[in-house]
């Protein structure tokens, strides 16, 4: 396996406990299933994405909140035992930590309810008092799972001190001040670019100029819409390029997209192009899909490298 590349990487964003419930198919509205079993795993997407770039490599901080109960502190030990460095990461009393009720079927689809908990305590000051950590960044990753104040407070003080930023916007806010804040690599699904673009990702190609216009007000550099099996597009003001996605049978989706957000910010740390971390990250979402949890599935580098050498890419 290679060395891991290092690349110091602060991560600000939710930490949850996910109870997992498989299902034959998900339930309509108003219905009731019966599950065919349930976990208990961790989750949440920030926490996630942290640790899918320390796989991937990376040295990665933590900015965000756990409750002050059991389950923080298990959560906790777990960062630690991942290489994490938690040293900003809050314990809140009188708050449970973050936890997410899932859904998953047998074709792998997933449906999610987020129960925020100590994730939402996570303020504008707490971020300010990490602003040196930030800075010395090569990334900064953040979703909109905390927040969405303190979302905008991190990026202010990475756009400050040129620390490129990393955004999944996910779940969706529609309150976001796009264009207030620079994005240097924007990161969403079809159907998250769909929503928040108005404009249908598939006839991306027919229509540059009116996405370059809306990239450019919102002050976005690189635009990433992942497409499952489909190709993963990059468009920027001036390129657009299509990376094929490594196309497997998935068991569980949930902390797929998680898996490339963590790799791909790990390769722009280590200085990729959009394209090659693009590459990294499609493996890496893929393998994510191979095995139940959100976490349990997110590859080391070395897996992902082997992958993509099997599919005849020569990485290194
Ligand atoms: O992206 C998957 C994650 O979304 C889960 O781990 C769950 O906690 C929710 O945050």
């Amino acid at each position: 396996m290679p060395l891991p590349s290092s690349a110091p990487i602060t991560v600000v964003g939710s930490l949850n406990m996910d109870l997992i419930a498989s299902v034959q198919r998900l339930p309509s509205p108003g219905e009731t299933v019966a599950a065919l079993g349930i976990t208990r795993r961790f989750g949440g997407k920030g926490a996630n994405q942290a640790l899918a770039a320390s796989r991937h490599g990376a040295t990665v901080s933590f900015i965000g909140c756990l409750g002050d109960d059991p389950d923080g502190r298990d959560y906790r030990n777990h960062l630690r035992r991942e290489g994490i460095n938690c040293s900003a990461v809050g314990s809140i009393r009188n708050q449970p930590t973050g936890s997410a009720i899932i859904a998953v079927d047998a074709a792998g689809e997933n449906q999610i309810i987020v129960i925020p908990g100590a994730n939402a305590q996570l303020s504008g000051p707490t971020v300010k008092m990490q602003r040196s950590r930030i800075a010395v960044s090569k990334a900064l990753l953040l979703q909109l799972e905390v927040p969405l104040e303190t979302v905008v407070d991190a990026i202010t003080i990475a756009n400050q001190t040129n620390v490129p930023v990393v955004l999944n916007p996910s779940p969706a806010n529609a309150s976001f001040p796009w264009g207030k804040v620079s994005i240097q690599h924007l990161i969403v699904n079809a159907s998250e670019a769909k929503a928040l673009f108005d404009l249908d990702p598939n006839q991306a190609k027919e229509a540059l100029p009116v996405w370059r216009k809306k990239l450019a007000s919102m002050k976005v550099g690189t635009l990433l819409i992942t497409r499952g099996a489909e190709p993963t597009l990059i468009l920027t003001a001036t390129t657009f390029d299509q990376v094929p996605a490594i196309k497997v049978k998935p068991i569980d989706t949930v902390g797929a997209g998680d898996a490339f957000a963590g790799a791909y910010t790990c390769q722009i740390a280590e200085g990729a192009s959009p394209q090659q971390a693009t590459l990294w990250a499609n493996a890496a979402g893929a393998l994510a899909t191979q095995k139940e949890g959100a976490q349990e599935g997110i590859p080391l580098r070395g897996d992902v490298q082997s992958l993509l050498q099997k599919k005849g890419h020569e990485v290194q």
